[in-house]
Order: structure tokens, then sequence, then C-alpha cells
């Protein structure tokens, strides 16, 4: 009896796990399907329209092609960045407040600094130098940015 009682439990168990399974997969089909259940196989005319599609397209500079064209945006922003934006960015995070013995923008820290000459500090910058990291950290930053970055910096603490 006991052995029979088991077994049923164990029967009753698997078809809800059967049935719960079944309403998971019933539901994520239709959350992402857009089309109606009749137009989901493989064989149906708009999935047969999908596959002749050609690998590329043409597009025409100037057409509306569907497609938003990123790239104007893109080549914008391969110009290299302010010195006071890399500073913002990645520069001022240590050189504000002096972390690590950072020299600090804007103040006398830097006359030491200033007096070893911008080529120094320009390699000391790129390739780091103490607790200063190469290129500050900012691993995306051109070499004429880091440039930039310091000629803000010595610029903003001259003569200070
Ligand atoms: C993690 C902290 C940190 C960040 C971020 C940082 N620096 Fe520095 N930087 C330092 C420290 C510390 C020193 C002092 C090193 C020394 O003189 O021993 C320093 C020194 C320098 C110097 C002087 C080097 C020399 O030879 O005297 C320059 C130039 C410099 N940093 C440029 C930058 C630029 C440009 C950035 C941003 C792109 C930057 N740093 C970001 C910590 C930082």
């Amino acid at each position: 009896m006991n052995k029979l009682l088991s077994a049923s439990l164990i029967f009753v168990a698997s078809l809800l796990a059967i049935l719960s399974a079944g309403t998971a997969v019933a539901t994520t089909t239709q959350d992402v399907s857009p089309y109606p259940l009749g137009e989901r196989g493989v064989l149906t005319h708009r999935a047969v329209e999908a596959r002749l599609q050609p690998v590329g397209t043409v597009c025409v500079k100037g057409e509306d092609c569907g497609v938003t064209v990123v790239a104007a945006a893109d080549s914008g922003s391969k110009a290299p960045r302010s010195g006071e934006a890399v500073y913002k960015a990645h520069c001022s995070m240590c050189h504000a407040t002096g972390v690590a013995g950072a020299p600090k923008y804007g103040t006398a820290d830097w006359k030491p600094h200033i007096a070893k000459g911008m080529p120094t500090l320009y390699k000391h910058a790129m390739e780091g130098f103490n607790a200063m990291p190469p290129k500050g950290m900012c691993s995306d930053c051109s070499e004429q940015e880091i440039k930039n970055a310091v000629d803000y910096m010595v610029d903003g603490s001259k003569g200070k």
C-alpha cells in the first residue's frame, strides 16, 4: 500500500512538472514571437522570405536605407578630446585632490614637475611614473589626448 501511494505521488509530481514546463514554453514563445501562431513555423511564407534575403544590401550614401547612420557621430568623436575633458574624466580623480601624492591641479605642487620639461611630463604621463599609472588609467585615450590633458594641467598650474 505504501509503495502504491508513493508511486502515485511520483506520478502526480511528474505530471505537475510536465504541465508547468509546458506552460513555461508556451508563454516564452508567445512573448518572443511577434507573429501569430500560424506563422511561426520554419516553412511559412514569412520564414522562407527571410531566408531568401541576400547576405548584404547596397545602400547609396544619402539614401535612407532603414538604418540609422551612427558613422557620422563616430567620426566626430575621433577628433581628440580636449585636455579639459580628459582631465575631468580621467585625471581629476587623483590630480584634483592629490591622491597618492599626485601634484594637485592649480597649485604649486606642479613646480618641480614642470621643471622637468614637457617632453618628460608627456613621457611619464604615457608610460607611468612612480604612483602615476600609465596614461592615467585612460586606456582609450590617444597620445594626443594625454598630451592635451598634461598641457591643461600644466597651463592651469603654472606660476602658482
Ligand atoms: C591613480 C591616480 C592618478 C591618475 C588617475 C592620474 N595620475 Fe598623474 N600622477 C599621479 C601621481 C601619484 C603622480 C606623482 C608621481 C611622482 O611624481 O612620483 C602623478 C604625476 C603626473 C605627472 C607628472 C610626472 C612627472 O614626471 O613629474 C603628469 C604629467 C601626470 N601625472 C599626468 C596625468 C594625466 C594626464 C592623467 C590623466 C590622463 C593622470 N596623470 C591621471 C597619479 C595619478
